[in-house]
């Protein structure tokens, strides 16, 4: 097979770990606190680990890794058929991981196929005991319909968030840059703390999280990507500055202040970032 057939196969992995990935993160958040939560994140953590590993088997290969979502299956009254849907979703994972061993020829690529197959054979099992569980413990929906100015603030924070964790997770594969890349990955995870707070927050007070992104800056060159992420977060920080000043609601202005910190302190990063690599362009 050749190098650009397996991209396309790589790719559509990937896509599939994303739809995985925010599927459950939607059903953790919807149930609120508590053990069944965290295991359904711990999962989503995993999906996370086998996108980073295909997204990085893709640039090893010459390819650009998709960040585009695979078809999640969100659909369900009760938290017992969300459970099903998380198993149809791994049972569709599983049958895709081993036609793509199949095809594929390159021992290292299969063995890391293999690898992530095996865990989400593991993950199907934990769901089909979390459709009894969530049953017997009478575990329910906790999202409410709540729509106001509240509700708006953090459906634009959850957007923005989502949005900025594909950037730079694009960004951190791209670049040539080590200190970019490492810097990257790490506010990516910081970026993906936002979403979980923002979404938990949501679902306390009654609104319903709404896990969609909007445009990824695609940049090639490493200062460009920078240029854009400065851009990006020099806006949010501003707009988190305005909705956390404009609410009454204490702890929500709480949460809107740390958020609006942390992204200050990514405009100072990526700045200084920004500047190395100009440096360095410039001794070329
Ligand atoms: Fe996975
Ligand atoms: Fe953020
Ligand atoms: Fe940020």
């Amino acid at each position: 097979m050749d190098k650009k057939k397996t991209i396309a196969l790589l790719n559509q992995d990937l896509e599939g770990e994303q739809a995985a990935i925010i599927q459950y993160l939607v059903h953790a958040y919807a149930m609120g606190e508590g053990e069944m939560a965290c295991e359904i994140e711990a999962i989503a953590r995993e999906e996370m680990r086998h996108f980073d590993w295909l997204a990085e088997t893709i640039v090893g290969l010459g390819g650009t890794p998709s960040i585009k979502r695979g078809e999640m299956r969100t659909g369900g009254k009760s938290v017992s058929d969300w459970m099903k849907n998380d198993v149809l979703q791994e049972k569709d994972a599983i049958v895709m991981y081993e036609e793509h061993i199949k095809a594929i020829a390159s021992p290292k690529i299969r063995r890391l196929l293999k690898r992530i197959l095996s865990d989400e054979k593991s993950h199907q099992g934990d769901f089909e005991h979390f459709v009894t569980k969530a049953k017997k413990e009478g575990l329910k929906d906790l999202r409410g319909s709540r729509q106001d100015k509240v509700v708006q603030t953090l459906n634009w924070g959850i957007e923005h968030e989502y949005t900025v964790i594909l950037q730079y997770l694009l960004h951190s594969y791209m670049t040539r840059n080590e200190d970019v890349k490492k810097e990257m990955d790490d506010q990516a995870i910081n970026e993906m703390q936002h979403l979980g707070w923002l979404s938990e927050k949501m679902v306390s007070k009654k609104g319903t999280p709404r896990i969609e992104c909007t445009r990824v800056d695609k940049s090639t060159k490493t200062a460009d990507m920078l240029r854009a992420d400065i851009a990006i977060e020099k806006k949010v920080a501003a707009e988190y500055d305005r909705a956390a000043k404009g609410t009454k609601e204490a702890d929500l202005k709480e949460l809107l202040t740390r958020i609006r910190d942390h992204e200050l302190y990514h405009v100072d990063v990526f700045n200084d970032l920004l500047k190395k690599e100009k440096e360095q362009g410039r001794k070329k």
